[in-house]
């Protein structure tokens, strides 16, 4: 026996405005049509004025306390993965741990941008593997609205906000059940060569200003195709499982065709492959449990299904977990 991350619950929060590609189309030189067909983009959710990235993750992480049942007194562990903080610190994770009233434990940031949320599923694992910590609230969420150019049409129409959070607790499990529950294997990866093809242009020591995404899209495309594929392939061949066994693939939503390109490489039937591009965009962190928690509530994504989750962002970073619910 030993003791393993068994998942409890998704939650999920998205801010009230949709900024529809048509409406977008008014202000920057794009279009609807360019949108859909390059990305599979059709809407994006804006937070709004004053609403910040703690809001979302507050939001989210109550409906993941009710989705598992639990009272917030419970939780002894806070990963938030953002890149949008609500300041440069404290971390926005604290700012959530108290307004659930949780007055022990620990909450801390991480920064993988889009990768964020396997990286704090990753670490969320590690400490409840090693008994540093018994119930965990992993949450991915973002103000990306706040760091676009709005008059970049190469960047700002990919973009959206919103939270999406995951419950985890330690179980004692049997590791040669077959069948067991719970995260059965993580994979990280960076590469920080790649720094100049996605970044924002500010920082607090660089410029003292918070910055603009900029990215050469077409670029990061190829990359995310190739290692979003290889770190599916490494996380199933690690945990002794083949890809065709995993019931669904829930992907960072990047661009439908990356969804596309990964879903064909590794020959996954696409109806099998969680897409939620089409109302959401990038929602960078938050995007895997917000499509998670898409999956979970209209019924596909069931208890005993096996899951992959993978992102690629930022960094580069990239990486996969794959989960038995
Ligand atoms: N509307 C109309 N035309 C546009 C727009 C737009 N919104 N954006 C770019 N164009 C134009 C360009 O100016 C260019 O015009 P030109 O040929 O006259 O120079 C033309 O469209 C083609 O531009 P490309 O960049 O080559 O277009 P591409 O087919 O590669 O699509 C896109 C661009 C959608 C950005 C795509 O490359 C992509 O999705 N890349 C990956 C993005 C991604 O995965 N990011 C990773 C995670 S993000 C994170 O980590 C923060």
């Amino acid at each position: 026996m030993a003791v393993r991350s068994i998942f409890r619950g998704v939650g999920r929060y998205l801010p009230e405005r949709v900024l529809s590609n048509e409406e977008l189309s008014k202000t920057v030189d794009t279009s609807d049509s360019w949108i859909r067909e390059r990305t599979g983009i059709g809407q994006r959710h804006i937070a709004a004025e004053g609403e910040t990235t703690s809001d979302l993750a507050y939001a989210a992480a109550l409906s993941a306390l009710k989705d598992a049942d639990m009272d917030a007194q419970e939780i002894d562990l806070i990963i938030m993965a953002t890149t949008t903080p609500d300041y440069t610190f404290p971390a926005t994770a604290t700012l959530v741990q108290e307004r659930l009233g949780i007055r022990h434990g620990a909450a801390f940031d991480i920064q993988a941008v889009c990768s964020g949320f396997i990286y704090a599923v990753k670490l969320a694992d590690s400490m409840i593997r090693t008994e540093s910590a018994k119930n965990v609230l992993v949450i991915g969420a973002e103000t990306f609205s706040r760091i676009l150019d709005w008059e970049d049409r190469g960047t700002c129409v990919l973009f959206g906000d919103g939270a999406g959070a995951f419950i985890f607790s330690a179980q004692e499990v049997d590791e040669t059940d077959i069948n067991r529950k719970g995260v059965l294997n993580t994979f990280i990866r960076s590469d920080g060569r790649f720094r100049e093809l996605l970044y924002v242009d500010g920082g607090p020591s660089t410029t003292q200003t918070v910055g603009h995404v900029r990215m050469i899209g077409n670029q990061v495309f190829r990359h995310a195709v190739r290692d979003i594929s290889q770190a599916m392939e490494t996380c199933a061949n690690e945990a002794g499982i083949p890809v065709s066994e995993i019931d669904w693939f829930v992907p960072h939503q990047a661009n439908q065709r990356i969804l596309n390109g990964v879903a064909k490489q590794l020959k996954i039937n696409p109806e099998q492959v969680i897409s939620t591009v089409e109302w959401h965009a990038n929602t960078s962190a938050a995007s895997v449990p917000l499509a998670f928690a898409h999956a979970k509530v209209d019924g596909r994504i069931k208890a005993g299904d096996l899951v992959m989750l993978e992102a690629f962002g930022g960094g580069f970073t990239w990486g996969a977990a794959l989960i038995r619910l």
